[in-house]
């Protein structure tokens, strides 16, 4: 199972691992289309919602925290044109909560903090929270001097020249209390109506538009040109500073009234509260208001009126702990439902996706939505050419609430869900307790096939030196390999093509000629690995590691697998009777050998592959015979993989975490928490080195 799709309270460690590394690298990714190319491809509640789950799972492995870390980042490095600016305190985030219960949260927090009673007045300033992009302004004796962006938080961009061009900015303040050096720190936007005007003027140019008004107005600030973003109808509002000191309040409201003086531009709906009660009734007006203003705001933002309590309570390394940014829930709108298409998964889900009549919904444009599955469409009997509803929420893509009825048109059918994969023609079947329909198509499906040709070829698989997923998917594109065997043809054929592989880029004689060895290489192949290689659905290594003891041949494996399909069948008893192998994975397995295409693939493979028989196990004698070995950290003699297989070779069994059935851990360099695990439970730990020795 994907590590994405697994609930975080059920994440085992190595689990988790997996999927803090996939989240690091899609935060990093979306942060870099949303502040560096200003062409998100995913809505702010879903870049949310992976922000969370990040969070969540580092709450429950703390150990696991990566040093890159989207928690400990803020926003994305620079590779902009302009000169760098570093802050001189880093320009954070906010906490983001979304629910009252969350506010309430936030103001116990702060009490317990800073020891307050329970009927202690704690003032809270209720701001809108304005989705555009922050900006830092440096003014020298009352002069606009320096402004940049927020960059990664410490090192921004010197964007002066553009900022220097918004009217609401003042460029110089004659006033005596005017501090002489100082910060203030705000939000640059774009208001509706402008944004609209200028994307019609961009139609008429023959221009592309932009998708929302904070992408307008972040790609305006960032014109290497200041005459082009003096033609861009850029607003600013001040709410922040990165040191209160120089301006002798006491309170941020206070702060907030000196800019007013100065003539900045404070946000007219900030409010002063004095408890959660009115906060929380402030959020609900402006959240009725929201879709009136002339700008968009994507929540309100709490900050703790006194200064002196806020200085106490300091920053988190991500975001002030004295403030709280609160956001809106999913927005809605109606829209026609244009059709319904199926998406195939990697492993042969289908999944419909609503192809809506583009609508704006909370600023950003969209078309397509997810049906989730079968049932859904049914349950909601959401029918192509309805009109519906759908909304953005905290923590999905856009989904389809519901049809409106009143619209719908007389000559409407429900829609009839495929019984067969759209991609490839092969049976899609729903099991008993599943929600989702699977193309059974296995190696034939083309969507599945590329994906399951790289799982084929990979490590623990057919293990195809130099033969990595980039070539596999080169050649899968070019029509070279579309089933497994065409891996073994591929000599013979390119023999007599007219442009051989030693003639394309990035080939040449000598490797050309390694690939082709590499591949006559495994024409042999054990037979728990060619289980494997095979890519059923829930069928991984440990598992075809007791299908192979099992059914010790393949040709014994298949006739088994057919004749289980009868559920009466006593094939079908001794598939379940094997200790580690549940209905479940059953269904998959008699599923997959009762799809023709994959008979016919499995025979043709077999004419270029020998499945060389597993050999029945005998009762050793070696001293790891039935002991359970733990490897951990970097071992520098041989790879995880290795060991995992020498060590299996001698008849132990290889855990992935320690526990007080482990009988040696094996610690490389660097090892973690499961060296200290070992020892706390009296665990034999080995070092390499001893390991080796044993196994000699
Ligand atoms: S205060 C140290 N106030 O929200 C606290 N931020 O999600 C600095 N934002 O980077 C932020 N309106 O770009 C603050 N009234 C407001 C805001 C606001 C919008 C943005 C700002 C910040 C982001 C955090």
């Amino acid at each position: 199972m994907e590590t994405s799709l697994i609930p975080v309270e059920k994440l085992t460690e190595t689990e988790a691992e997996k999927e803090l590394e996939r989240l690091s690298l899609i935060i990093a990714h979306h942060d870099r289309l949303y502040y560096l190319e200003d062409q998100p491809e995913i809505s702010d509640a879903e870049y949310d919602a992976l922000r969370l789950r990040n969070e969540a799972i580092e709450k429950r492995f703390p150990n696991l925290i990566r040093e890159d870390s989207p928690s400990l980042r803020v926003g994305i490095s620079l590779l902009g044109p302009f000169k760098k600016v570093k802050h001189r305190r880093p320009m954070l985030s906010l906490d983001n909560g979304f629910e009252d219960q969350d506010v309430y949260d936030f103001i116990d927090r702060t009490r317990r903090f800073l020891g307050l009673g329970a009927d202690a007045l704690v003032e809270i300033v209720a701001e809108p929270k304005i989705d555009g992009l922050s900006a830092t302004l440096d003014y020298q004796k009352g002069h606009f001097d320096l402004g940049a962006t927020r960059g990664d938080g410490t090192e921004g961009e010197d964007i002066t020249a553009n900022l220097k061009t918004i009217k609401d900015i003042p460029n110089f303040i004659q006033s005596t209390d005017f501090p002489k050096e100082i910060e203030i720190r705000g939000e640059v936007y774009m208001r509706h109506e402008d944004f609209m005007a200028m994307n019609d003027a961009r139609v008429g140019q023959g221009l592309p538009i932009f998708a929302n008004p904070r992408n307008a107005a972040a790609g305006s600030v960032r014109q290497l040109d200041a005459s082009i973003t003096a033609n861009r109808p850029l607003k600013f509002f001040a709410y922040a500073c990165d040191d209160y000191s120089p301006f002798h309040v006491k309170t941020h409201w206070e702060y907030l009234e000196k800019l007013k003086g100065w003539g900045f531009v404070v946000n007219p709906l900030a409010r002063l509260c004095k408890d959660v009660e009115e906060v929380l009734i402030y959020y609900r007006e402006l959240e009725s208001q929201r879709g009136t203003l002339p700008y968009d705001i994507d929540g309100i933002v709490y900050k703790i009126n006194r200064i002196d309590w806020q200085n106490r309570m300091g920053y988190s390394a991500r975001a002030p702990r004295w403030a709280l940014a609160h956001k809106f829930p999913a927005q809605k709108a109606e829209t026609h439902l244009d059709n319904i298409l199926i998406q195939v998964g990697r492993t042969g889900t289908l999944t419909p996706v609503a192809v809506l009549h583009p609508v704006t919904v909370g600023g950003v444009v969209v078309s397509r939505a997810t049906l989730h599955n079968e049932d859904e469409i049914a349950r909601k009997d959401i029918r192509v050419g309805d009109t519906v509803v759908i909304q953005r929420a905290g923590d999905v893509i856009p989904q389809v609430l519901n049809v409106v009825l009143e619209k719908r048109t007389p000559d409407s059918k429900p829609f009839q869900f495929p019984h067969v994969c759209p991609i490839c023609g092969s049976h899609a079947i729903r099991l008993p307790d599943e929600a989702a329909r699977k193309c059974i198509g296995g190696l034939i499906c083309p969507t599945q096939a590329a994906l399951r040709l790289r799982h084929f070829v990979s490590r623990d698989a057919f293990d195809i030196e130099g033969f990595g997923s980039k070539h596999v998917e080169e050649f899968y594109k070019e029509g070279l390999i579309h089933s497994p065997q065409d891996i073994f043809t591929l000599e013979a054929r390119d023999k007599i093509s007219l442009t051989p592989l030693r003639t394309r880029a990035g080939w040449g004689s000598l490797s050309a000629q390694n690939l082709f060895k590499a591949i006559e290489a495994r024409r042999r192949m054990p037979f728990h690995r060619f289980i494997y290689a095979l890519g059923i659905p829930q069928v991984g290594q440990a598992t075809a590691k007791l299908l192979a003891r099992h059914y010790l041949s393949y040709t014994n494996w298949k006739e088994a697998m057919r004749a289980a399909k009868d559920p009466g069948s006593e094939a079908y008893a001794t598939l379940l009777s094997i200790e580690g192998i549940g209905p479940s994975v059953s269904q998959d397995l008699i599923a997959f050998f009762d799809e023709p295409h994959n008979l016919s693939v499995l025979d043709a493979l077999l004419k270029e592959v020998r499945v060389v028989d597993e050999k029945v196990p005998q009762v050793s004698s070696s001293p790891l015979s039935n002991k359970t070995v733990v490897f951990t950290g970097t071992l520098q003699q041989m790879t995880r993989p290795e060991a995992k297989v020498r060590a299996e070779a001698l008849g132990a069994k290889v855990a992935s975490s320690v526990s007080s059935k482990t009988d040696y851990v094996v610690v490389g360099e660097d090892a973690g928490s499961k060296a200290k695990t070992a020892k706390e439970l009296g665990v034999k730990v080995l070092t390499e080195e001893e390991w080796l020795q044993m196994l000699e």
